[in-house]
């Protein structure tokens, strides 16, 4: 067994910490990158979401969110859909030009993309689409069904390919690491953890059924949304659907 301490992960722990009197850790590396995504030229779907979808005591929440593997048949509304959308992403206020959302962010610079295959959801094609937060619509990005490609990808976890919708987050590196140089994949992570809990426990309270995914072969999933792996890749999946007991 090699000692945990030459471990690449280690590594980038060890290499990575803020001390005292400065390191290189923070130091920009790169040039940055624009705040947020869009596809100006891929048809809009508008989102409509309805807070008292979610209002349910956050205590119980708390205590009864599991993470399902089984999806029923039924679709979920388009006001599900868009509830866990904002649940994970939605603005919830301006800090200059930053938009401040449900999920905390490093800096606020939020590196995050979210993507979302649909599969079954009422009135929705399906396919994959992109989330345009600023605007808190999608942009219709293709209309091939994905759901078994990523359970595919996910190491065959056969539960995506029942799933009503599977969410899809990526990091746009350049938008966090250009500030916070290597330490900022750190952060990134963390980012990644905040909103996909929003999501869950958005869907814990609409009564939804839904599980956060990581493992993945990465270039299969990155290939099926078209994105570079390098500049932008995917790291955090979450599976959604109706409850099957
Ligand atoms: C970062 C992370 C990655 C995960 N990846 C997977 C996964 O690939 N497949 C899966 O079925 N569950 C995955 N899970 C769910 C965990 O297996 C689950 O949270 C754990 O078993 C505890 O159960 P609970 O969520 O019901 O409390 C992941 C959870 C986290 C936080």
């Amino acid at each position: 067994m090699p000692e945990l301490t030459a471990a690449l992960g280690h590594r980038y722990w060890a290499e990575t910490k803020l001390e005292r009197g400065g390191r290189e850790a923070r130091r920009p590396l790169i040039e940055p990158a624009a705040a947020g995504k869009s596809y100006p030229q891929a048809r809009k779907v508008p989102l409509l979401h309805d807070l008292d979808l979610l209002d349910k005591p956050f205590g119980h929440l708390l205590r009864e969110r599991r993470s399902h593997r089984r999806y029923g048949e039924e679709l979920l509304t388009g006001r599900e859909l868009a509830m866990l959308l904002w649940a994970a992403q939605g603005v919830t206020a301006r800090a200059g030009s930053a938009l401040l959302r449900t999920a905390p962010s490093a800096g606020a610079l939020h590196p995050l993309e979210t993507y979302v295959a649909v599969e079954k959801v009422d009135q929705l094609e399906r396919g994959l689409y992109h989330l345009d937060v600023g605007r808190f619509e999608l942009s219709w990005l293709s209309g091939a069904p994905l759901g078994r490609e990523l359970a595919h990808a996910a190491l065959e976890q056969s539960f995506l390919a029942q799933a009503a919708a599977i969410f899809l987050w990526s990091a746009l590196f350049r938008r966090n690491m250009a500030k916070y140089g290597h330490r900022g994949l750190r952060y990134i992570l963390l980012d990644a953890g905040h909103l996909c809990q929003n999501l869950l426990l958005a869907a814990q309270a609409m009564g939804l059924a839904a599980c956060p995914v990581a493992a993945f072969y990465d270039d299969e999933v990155n290939d099926l949304l078209g994105l570079d792996g390098d500049e932008e890749a995917v790291l955090y999946l979450a599976a959604v659907g109706r409850r099957k007991e």
